[in-house]
């Protein structure tokens, strides 16, 4: 098993570093992915020592090295998926089928499916079952590539549930799996409190005043996410829940403009939010102040197919001078996809980004909007030895060739999936 020993992958057609500061790029700088052709990167301890194209400079250092031939492959950053749902019970393949037959989202939704569904099994099911299917899901996701989650709550909508969820999503973070968690209580409104409008109140509150702090008195979440939208929660129970949270410590996030110009980006512009999410509806004024206040703007390209709704305007985001990240969404109903690699694709195809953007997009300015890209995301001296080997000498294959088994090997701190 390769551990902490020092590792040499040698001489690569291409290495996308990614190099430069922690900041998000924005704009047309997104295709700038600061790539070495012919070069090696040194890793030790799990860490990146050393990436150059002159191995003199290291030459003291390799005796004991294990080499690793990249001649002719592609070496890049783990992909890091900020936005996933991926603790759930159950599934929802009926809804998938219905759906396919014409039936609509946000109508199986508001009839108590969808969301609502998931809440169900999630609550019935135990720890243990809950954290053995989040287990493999999380496992098949790292095979297509991912090496660092965002992860959601949002199937309990109460307090015992949410922290269930949040709680196997903190176990899969100790098994070794780079976890950033988020409550999402407020995702949707649950069946025991749908009757009346004091019943959504009562509901709202009890998210700021109970959920929220003991979940964050447990240190359960990083992060605090809503879902502002069309039959989910109005701009101002939004608001109530996200000003709690950030009062609580926690960053925000915000589910966004998914169904129509419903308020969550003008919102997630005033909070301050790390990112907003979905962006399918946006207009000029929207772009503007998402840019101004210098929110990551994340498209969810897959979930645009699965529902065959239209694709966020990838293309005037960058064009407009956004940070812009690409995540799955992976959940049990709006899209099930574990594939970011995929994803990356599908961005390129439906959001009209170009590869090099997409590339960025699912890599550092992911890690950003997760405040983590001093840690994962670029190819440089300390950052985690998290790396794709590909099975290719240029990268845009994983465009080109969307969907083939091009990773010829994921890497967790230097360390090989394959051979754990
Ligand atoms: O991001 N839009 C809201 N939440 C999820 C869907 C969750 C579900 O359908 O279970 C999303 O698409
Ligand atoms: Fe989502």
């Amino acid at each position: 098993m390769r551990g902490s020993g020092d590792i040499l992958f040698e001489n690569a057609a291409q290495v996308l570093t990614l190099r430069g500061d922690a900041a998000p790029r924005r704009g047309l700088a997104m295709n700038d992915l600061g790539i070495l052709e012919g070069a090696s990167i040194l890793v030790r301890d799990g860490k990146i020592q050393w990436v150059g194209d002159d191995l003199g400079e290291v030459q003291d250092e390799l005796a004991d090295a294990d080499v690793i031939d990249c001649r002719s492959k592609v070496l890049m950053p783990g992909l890091v998926d900020s936005h996933t749902h991926l603790v759930w019970a159950g599934h929802r393949r009926d809804e998938l089928e219905l759906r396919l037959a014409g039936a609509d989202y946000e109508a199986i939704f508001a009839a108590g499916g969808g969301i609502l569904s998931s809440v169900r099994s999630t609550r019935g099911a135990s720890d243990d079952a809950l954290y053995e299917q989040s287990l493999r899901r999380i496992q098949r996701m790292r095979r297509c590539g991912t090496t660092t989650f965002e992860i959601k709550s949002g199937y309990g909508l109460d307090l015992e549930t949410e922290r269930k969820q949040l709680r196997v999503a903190r176990r899969l973070g100790a098994e070794g799996f780079r976890i950033k968690t988020t409550c999402l209580a407020a995702h949707a409104v649950p069946e025991e409190s749908k009757g009346s409008q004091a019943a959504r109140a009562a509901f709202v509150q009890e998210i700021c005043e109970r959920i929220l702090p003991a979940i964050t008195e447990e240190g359960l979440a990083d992060f605090c996410d809503v879902f502002c939208d069309r039959g989910a929660f109005t701009i101002s129970e939004a608001r109530e829940v996200l000003t709690a949270a950030s009062a609580l410590g926690l960053d925000l996030r915000v589910h966004a403009n998914e169904f129509g110009h419903t308020g969550g980006a003008v919102l997630a512009a005033e909070m301050g939010a790390r990112s907003a999410d979905h962006l399918l509806h946006l207009d000029a004024h929207e772009t503007e102040l998402l840019r101004e206040t210098g929110v990551v703007a994340t498209l969810l390209p897959g979930t645009s197919l699965v529902l065959g709704k239209p694709f966020a305007d990838g293309r005037a985001l960058v064009d407009g001078g956004l940070a812009v990240a690409v995540a799955s969404d992976c959940n049990p109903g709006s899209c099930a996809f574990e594939n970011l690699s995929m994803v990356l694709a599908i961005a390129c195809y439906g959001c009209k980004l170009s590869p090099a953007e997409a590339v960025c997009a699912v890599t550092h300015n992911a890690a950003a909007s997760l405040g983590v890209s001093e840690q994962v995301g670029r190819i440089d001296r300390g950052l985690a030895a998290d790396l794709l080997l590909l099975e290719t000498d240029d990268y845009r294959d994983l465009v080109y060739h969307a969907g083939s088994p091009l990773i010829d090997e994921v890497f967790v701190a230097g360390e090989a999936l394959s051979r754990r």
